[in-house]
């Protein structure tokens, strides 16, 4: 496992490298993509192994038979979440913004609030809106430097018409693994209002060293409100294959998930599943673990070199591969912010906007990369914002 070597993406239909002239004009020539949520590293030995054997079977029909798969999945929730799941609790999707979309036409109707913990993915704005429900932001709070919930607030921006919220966990673009006791609010805020759970933990096995991720479903009393949602896309850095999974508990909750399913002629992608049957493994994880290491190492000498420029802060990252860096302090508007990292520094960077009310001020720059291209980042960002220095 060799996560120094750059691999050449140009010209792969990486969306993250491909486009990102036409929307930064920042040239993949010599710019650097620190946006699109994957990982400059190749995927793991067991699920090329498992492409291999499928690409020298010649054979891509109807997938049957998941018992392996679902047998993986509950291997990994147990292994690494200590969570156990029953095989027939499990759904998969097109990935999680699929699984999500199904959610919101399940459970709630046109019109319904959703509530989301802002700034967050902004997919979630974007599904919610799409499908007709309105989104209801409950804005977290920044207390010394990282953020948190405030649960006496959100109860008096509930106005009855909720139905639901959107927890993401590991948050993304924060980077804050929840406590249990945060979570434990959160169930009590959700049992207060009558708030079904979508826990979106797509991010849950990208937890860096001394932090540890706890699965929703641990938490007591949530088993008649909850819809977890998982892949192995974002821990293996195979999001190209769109396969997530839904685990649901409650038996209700659980048929309408699958009437939905039903309605919508929705099945499983073949290489999803021999993928993720060969990622959630032994070997898999050990993959994991070098690449949470890994990661950590950038971590590091991101936020140091960021840090160091006056009036920019990282926030520090307990999970996920995401840096989310304060502006606000520069008084720079977005706009100008922008044009810094994407003309001086050729970087492409997510805008802090995008993420909702209290993103504004704040860019996303995605840190799993070789180290030597973070170090080259860092370099051009301190160049870039120099005359702060
Ligand atoms: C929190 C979160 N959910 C979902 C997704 C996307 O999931 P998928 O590609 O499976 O739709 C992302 C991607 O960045 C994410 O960060």
């Amino acid at each position: 496992m060799n996560f120094d070597n750059p691999i050449e993406r140009r010209g792969t239909h990486s969306s993250k490298w491909d486009t990102m002239e036409g929307i930064f004009g920042v040239s993949p020539d010599n710019g650097i993509p620190m946006w699109v949520a994957d990982m400059e590293f190749a995927a793991a030995d067991p699920i090329r192994a498992a492409v291999q054997r499928m690409v020298d079977g010649s054979l891509y029909t109807y997938f049957g038979n998941d018992t392996a798969y679902r047998n993986a999945i509950c291997w990994w929730m147990a292994n690494r979440h200590g969570w156990k799941i029953e095989p027939d609790w499990i759904f998969t999707t097109h990935g999680i913004v699929n699984a999500l979309g199904l959610a919101l036409d399940a459970y709630t109707a046109p019109g319904d609030g959703v509530v989301l913990f802002s700034p967050v993915y902004h997919a979630f704005y974007r599904m919610i809106n799409a499908s007709g429900r309105a989104v209801v932001e409950c804005p977290l709070v920044e207390v010394d430097g990282r953020y948190e919930m405030d649960f006496a607030h959100y109860d008096s921006l509930m106005t009855g018409n909720e139905r639901m919220l959107i927890l993401c966990s590991p948050h993304n673009p924060a980077g804050r693994v929840w406590t249990k006791t945060e979570l434990q609010a959160l169930a009590a805020f959700a049992r207060r209002h009558e708030l079904l759970i979508v826990a979106d933990e797509i991010h849950h096995d990208l937890v860096l060293p001394g932090n540890r991720h706890t699965p929703m479903a641990l938490i007591e009393g949530v088993e008649d409100r909850l819809i977890t949602l998982s892949a192995p896309s974002k821990t293996f850095n195979i999001a190209g294959v769109h396969t997530g999974n839904v685990t649901i508990a409650d038996p209700d909750l659980r048929a309408r998930y699958a009437a939905k399913l039903a309605a919508m002629g929705i099945g499983p992608n073949c290489f999803g599943l021999h993928m993720a049957t060969a990622a959630y493994s032994p070997e898999g994880a050990l993959w994991v673990d070098e690449v949470c290491r890994y990661l950590d190492g950038n971590r590091r000498v991101f936020d140091a070199g960021i840090n160091a420029i006056p009036g920019l802060k990282s926030m520090p990252m307990e999970a996920t591969y995401l840096a989310w860096v304060d502006f606000t302090r520069t008084g720079m508007s977005e706009g100008d912010v922008c044009d810094r990292i994407n003309r001086s520094a050729q970087i492409a960077a997510s805008h802090g906007s995008h993420f909702g009310t209290g993103g504004n001020g704040f860019m996303r720059f995605n840190i799993a990369m070789p180290r030597k291209m973070i170090v080259e980042a860092v370099s051009r960002l301190q160049q870039a914002f120099a005359d702060l220095q």
